[in-house]
Order: C-alpha cells, then structure tokens, then sequence
C-alpha cells in the first residue's frame, strides 16, 4: 500500500533526531513531553513527566521556545506561565475529552449554584476554566492541596469526577463534583482487569486515579503517571498490569529493565487505550512544529493572567 506524505514531510531530513537536536541548539528550545508520547517523542525530549513535573519545567524553563509534546491545555498551561515565550504544540488538533467535557459557559452556571464554594481544578481543563478556578491541582497534589485547606472549606472539584472521588476517598472530604471523564481511563473493562490477573496472579495492579471506582478497588497501588513510574522501580514485584495509558511502559521498561509490564484491556477489541489525541503528535510534526515555528500557542493576556493566579497558587502549595 502506498501512503502520501505532504510535501512538507517528504522533504524532512532523514535522520529527524539529529535534526531536531540542531534546532533545539539554534532555537534556544526546550522539547517538553508527557509520559503518553509515542516512544520516538519520548527520547527526543529534554524532559519527560506528568502533568505536575511538566508545569515546574514550563515554569523554570531558560529556552526561548518550550515545544511542547503532549495536548492543547498542557500547551496552553506552558503560555499561561511564560507569556512572553513561544510554545508549540506538534499537532494544534490534540485536544482531551477531559479538557472537552467541562464548557466554560456550563461551568460558569454549576459554579454559580455553589457561591459559598471554592474551585479546584484538575490541570486538564482550558484557560478559561482555570480562570474561574481558585487554586489547579494535578493527580500527584490533588490529595495534598485539598489537605491543606480548612475542613469548613466547601470544594467545588472540576473536571474528572473519578479524580474528584478518589481525592474525596483519601481525604474524608465532601467535595461538589463536576461530572467529567477521560474517554481513555473510563474503558478499562473490570472483568478483562479480573481476568487477567488470575493469568498473573504475581503481578501487581497499578493505575492512574482518573480510573472508574471499580477498577480503582482492584488496584495494589494508585498514583499519577510519575509515581506509577517510581513504583515499579522501587517494588520488589517484577510483574505489573499497568491500568493508565500505555505510553508510559516506554519509561518503565528503560527505568525498571527485567520487569514485566503488561497493559491492562478496554472492555472493547481496540487500541482505545491509547490516548487518540496524545497520539496524533509524531516525531515528524515534532520536527515541522519547530522548523516552521507553528502551530503556536497565543493566549489572550486578561486571560493568561487570570488563569496564571490559581496556576501560582497550586506551585506554591505543591509539597510533592
Ligand atoms: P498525570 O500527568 O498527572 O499523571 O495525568 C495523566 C493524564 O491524563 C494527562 O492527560
Ligand atoms: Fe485527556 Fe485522557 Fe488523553 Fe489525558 S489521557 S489527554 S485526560 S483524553
């Protein structure tokens, strides 16, 4: 079968690492990405993370221009911190269900309903729900902030309503949940899960806290992306059902080499498990993005101040 490739990519250099490297140096560019990259994307960056380590970079970033691959509001998240820099986004179509599930004119009536309550935010959400939020928080300080706060403080927690229940589990807090979702976490099949296990009954269940409740119960530990990836290095375990996307086993094979890392089923025969919009980014559009400077992230300045403050707030009380 024959493929077309755009002009613009048949004319790529043929060795993209070593091309992207030369426009990182002539750029002055930083090359952020998430753990849900493909690997190729993984091992041409500077810095690999979770949605927290991404934002700290973004934040203590020296580089002119911060590439970010990875999705929209994690782009977007890197401009509210560096406004006067140049961000782009491989592919300006990857987009989150998470981020997509709570509108801001909808959010703007829920928050309405609850005046008495302060907003936090989970980062996958767009600036302008950061702008109505109080303080943001990521799955690795959800827990921490929400403890930091005094226990008469009513909680308005958007948009991941798994998140939400897991952080109202762990703290003993009633909190007021925006009932979004990520496509990805919420196709995890409990049964496959079960039976898979019973295949490896060695093997330890870890999984992301976007992950239903049901599937979250059979878990032996729940943590961000980053704190998965610490687990399996430290477990005496060497078999591990990973329930998150399975871009992350990249990072957990080069960090925990012998280990076995098994992905764990959707409840459908797919690949939906796979991020669909982490995914549209490629080593290709990675080294066009930068190349060509765009697509670029451009953010309206009333706005990037307002969703900066609660941005500030969640660095400052981030003690993980
Ligand atoms: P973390 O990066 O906080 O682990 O969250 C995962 C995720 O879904 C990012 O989109
Ligand atoms: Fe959004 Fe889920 Fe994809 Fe993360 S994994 S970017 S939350 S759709």
């Amino acid at each position: 079968m024959f493929t077309t490739l755009s002009p613009a990519i048949e004319s790529a250099p043929y060795d993209l690492f070593e091309a992207i490297e030369t426009l990182k140096r002539d750029l002055n560019a930083v090359v952020l990405a998430h753990y849900y990259q493909d690997p190729d994307i993984q091992d041409v960056a500077d810095y690999i993370g979770d949605s927290l380590g991404l934002s700290r970079q973004a934040a203590a970033t020296s580089a002119d221009v911060i590439v970010f691959a990875g999705v929209h509001f994690m782009a977007e998240t890197a401009k509210i911190l560096n406004p006067d820099k140049q961000v782009l986004l491989p592919d300006l179509n990857a987009g989150c269900s998470l981020a997509d599930s709570c509108p801001p004119e909808s959010f703007a009536a829920f928050k309405a309903d609850h005046p008495d309550h302060l907003v936090i935010s989970y980062v996958n959400c767009t600036a302008a729900i950061k702008a109505m939020s109080d303080i943001i928080c990521t799955s690795s300080n959800a827990v921490s902030i929400v403890r930091q706060l005094p226990d008469s403080q009513k909680i308005i927690f958007a948009p991941d309503r798994n998140l939400g229940r897991y952080v109202m589990q762990q703290t003993g807090r009633e909190m007021v949940l925006w009932q979004g979702s990520c496509m990805v976490h919420e196709t995890f099949s409990e049964k496959k899960l079960v039976q898979l296990q019973m295949h490896h009954p060695d093997a330890e269940i870890i999984a992301h806290p976007e992950c239903e409740t049901m599937v979250l119960r059979h878990a032996n530990f729940i943590g961000s992306t980053t704190a998965l990836l610490k687990y399996v290095q430290h477990s005496d375990k060497s078999e591990f059902i990973v329930v998150t996307e399975p871009g992350i086993i990249h990072q957990m094979q080069k960090q925990a080499p012998g280990k076995v890392f098994i992905p764990a089923p959707p409840t459908a025969a797919c690949a939906c498990n796979e991020c669909p919009h982490m995914r549209l980014n490629t080593l290709e559009k990675l080294y066009l993005a930068m190349k060509t400077r765009q697509p670029e992230i451009t953010l309206d300045p009333t706005l990037q101040q307002q969703a900066l403050k609660p941005m500030q707030r969640m660095l400052d009380m981030s003690t993980v």
